[in-house]
């Protein structure tokens, strides 16, 4: 028998309604239109308003979407996996909850915590459940509510992230579709550039912390920036190697959209020219586990049956790496 590989079989996506844009930026802090564009490729974000809304609510209409492109019911999924730094409470994980809410009665869920790097750590988790054999139908969901950790008095970070989701359906297949390759790193000495100080176990919530703004995203931007260039160019570009790819062979580059600068390194590297290159980062912003997915819903319609995606990734912890997708079907023919 033919070697089992996870396919992705559907995408879903979705973002909140209300869109923060630079100028309302402008009025919260002391920055420009102009700086944030230049600097990042961001001219706006997405927000979850409304009391009592969750990562959950995020990750529901994306698996519901899944659920209905690809013609299943919730009931049939085996395994939901959600990638996440901003689940809906420190516990149950936020896949336990989604679960509950699209009632997924058959699934058990858990949550990755690899910060912009969970989407593709949670996809090659859930494609080893798939290549077991024993698992036909695992949802990996990559989704962020990032405006509940950023402090909107905080220049250097409330103009980067937005909230939103995406995720995909993996199945098994027999005809060499689906993730072929993934090299996934981490070093938790980056961890001092990029992190939240309070609110775990080391330093618990205290009126103190709070006044303190310490729940919020710490970031040292230029380090994070400098390490993120590499990291990000050098995964995609052993992967290659790996799997004897040139640039020819890759029909898209799919990079985490943390900054258009980092993404323009990296497709220079390795030679992907700029219309190989998904970018949606103007209007959505750094969702963190949520941007690759959402990469691939918008561009779904242009995928094509054999094409060969290049996924790379960097992130807090660090955490980083790049998997190799060979797309399973034409996008074309599915309706959004
Ligand atoms: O996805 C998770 C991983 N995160 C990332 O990959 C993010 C990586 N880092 C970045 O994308 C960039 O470092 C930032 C977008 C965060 C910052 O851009 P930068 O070009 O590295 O700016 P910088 O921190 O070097 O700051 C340059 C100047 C500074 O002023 P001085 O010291 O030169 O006078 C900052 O104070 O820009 C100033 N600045 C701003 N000015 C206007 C910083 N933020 C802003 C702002 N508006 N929002």
């Amino acid at each position: 028998m033919n070697k089992i590989t996870a396919a992705i079989t559907a995408v879903g996506g979705y973002v909140p309604d209300y869109v923060l844009t630079n100028q309302e930026l402008e009025k919260l802090v002391d920055t420009t239109n102009d700086w944030i564009i230049t600097r990042t490729g961001i001219s706006e974000r997405r927000i979850l308003k409304g009391e009592g809304k969750g990562t959950s609510d995020l990750c529901v209409p994306v698996a519901l979407e899944i659920c209905r492109k690809r013609g299943i019911s919730p009931e049939e999924i085996d395994l939901l996996i959600v990638a996440t730094v901003t689940p809906d409470m420190t516990f149950p994980s936020t896949a336990n909850v989604v679960t509950d809410k699209i009632g997924a009665k058959n699934a058990f869920g858990f949550d990755i915590s690899a910060a912009c790097s969970g989407f593709l750590y949670a996809l090659d988790t859930g494609a080893r459940f798939i290549e077991s054999g024993r698992y036909k139908k695992v949802m990996v969901i990559g989704a962020d509510k990032m405006s509940s950790i950023i402090d909107y008095t905080d220049r250097t970070t409330c103009i980067i992230f937005g909230d939103g989701g995406g995720g995909v359906l993996l199945e098994p297949n027999t005809e060499g579709y689906g993730l072929i390759d993934s090299i996934l790193k981490s070093d938790g000495h980056g961890r001092e550039y990029l992190h939240m100080k309070a609110g775990g176990s080391v330093k618990p919530a205290t009126l103190e912390t709070v006044t303190n703004r310490e729940h919020y995203v710490y970031q040292e931007g230029k380090m994070v920036f400098k390490y993120a260039v590499s990291n990000m160019a050098d995964a995609a570009k052993d992967v290659m190697v790996r799997n004897n790819l040139t640039a020819d062979d890759i029909a898209w580059l799919v990079p985490h959209q943390a900054n258009k600068r980092i993404i323009a390194a990296t497709s220079q590297y390795i030679n992907v020219p700029d219309e190989k290159v998904m970018m949606n980062i103007h209007r959505y912003g750094n969702t963190t586990a949520g941007t690759i997915p959402l990469c691939l819903w918008d561009y779904e319609k242009y995928l094509k049956k054999g094409d060969n995606l290049m996924m790379a990734a960097f992130g807090g912890g660090f955490t980083w790496g790049a998997s190799y997708i060979k797309w399973a079907y034409d996008g074309d023919k599915v309706g959004k």
